[in-house]
């Protein structure tokens, strides 16, 4: 009888154990695959800049509406997202992307800036 309730609570332990590793592994490389353009950075500029960076908006002359556009003006475009919060210049205007937002978009010119 012991010795079962010790392999019981053993068992509880690793399996407590291999849960908290888990989350901590995943909370340090929220990006794991390649990142390309279509499937992960395009959502997230559609979502959060297009509405300022697109023509007849604000921001027209750098609409941010192809690959191309955004591929060309990647630097200035990492440098804008990465400002602190508080800094006139931060992207997106009055806001921020999310700090795995802005790794994706920083992982993808790492990546190679692929298209699809
Ligand atoms: C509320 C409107 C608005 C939103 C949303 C917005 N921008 Fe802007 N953005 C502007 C305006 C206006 C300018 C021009 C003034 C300036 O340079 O700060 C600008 C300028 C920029 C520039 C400098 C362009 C150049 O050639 O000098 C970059 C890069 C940029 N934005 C990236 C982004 C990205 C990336 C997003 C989304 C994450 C974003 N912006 C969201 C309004 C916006």
């Amino acid at each position: 009888m012991k010795k079962l309730m010790y392999i019981i609570s053993s068992a509880i332990l690793l399996v407590a154990c291999e849960s908290r590793t888990y989350e901590e592994i995943s909370d340090k490389t929220p990006v794991v695959e390649l990142v390309t353009y279509n499937k992960d950075v395009k959502p997230i500029i559609d979502a959060n800049c297009i509405i300022c960076h697109s023509p007849g908006n604000s921001a027209s002359f750098q609409p941010w509406t192809s690959y191309n556009q955004v591929k060309n003006n990647i630097d200035k475009i990492i440098d804008r997202i990465s400002r602190p919060i508080g800094d006139p210049q931060k992207m997106p205007q009055g806001g921020s992307l999310s700090p795995s937002q802005i790794s994706t978009i920083t992982k993808w010119k790492a990546d190679g800036l692929i298209e699809n």
